[in-house]
């Protein structure tokens, strides 16, 4: 998780900026599994709009991140750091995605800092993939 020691070994990022883009499926289902629209991702996408007025976040939507059986799906990245994907998330969990997404933004070391995260990005985190810059692998 989180606060492993290899996390706490990446090196800092220092050349990222500051702005995080979330990204929602909006064409997740609700429990129901019902197709009607508006999907349940649509209304997290809308809610995520909502709670992002005025944030330096940028909200996108795509049909599908392949995390379908994890229910409601986003994603969060931010240039220079670490990308998150998260399921399992509410249709209200737009303010969560965007605190997740600003203190991804603001992480000198450009991991999402596991105290202060939200609730449903901690029970809900999917995958974190690095930046190819950090990777220590490359010939
Ligand atoms: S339909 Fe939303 S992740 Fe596949």
């Amino acid at each position: 998780m989180d606060s492993s020691p290899a996390h706490q070994a990446t090196p800092p990022v220092s050349d990222r900026e500051t702005r995080a883009t979330i990204i929602v499926c909006v064409s997740c289902r609700d429990a129901s599994g019902s197709d009607a629209h508006p999907r349940a991702g649509e209304k997290l996408a809308e809610d995520t709009r909502r709670a992002a007025a005025g944030a330096p976040v940028e909200i996108r939507t795509v049909e599908c991140l392949g995390n379908c059986k994890r229910r409601l799906s986003a994603s969060i990245l931010s240039d220079g750091a670490w990308s998150y994907v998260f399921g399992d998330l509410a249709e209200d969990c737009g303010a969560d995605l965007v605190a997740g997404a600003r203190l991804l933004s603001g992480a000198d070391d450009g991991l999402m800092p596991w105290r202060g995260r939200p609730d449903s990005l901690k029970r809900g985190l999917v995958a974190r993939i690095p930046p190819p810059a950090i990777l220590k692998d490359r010939p």
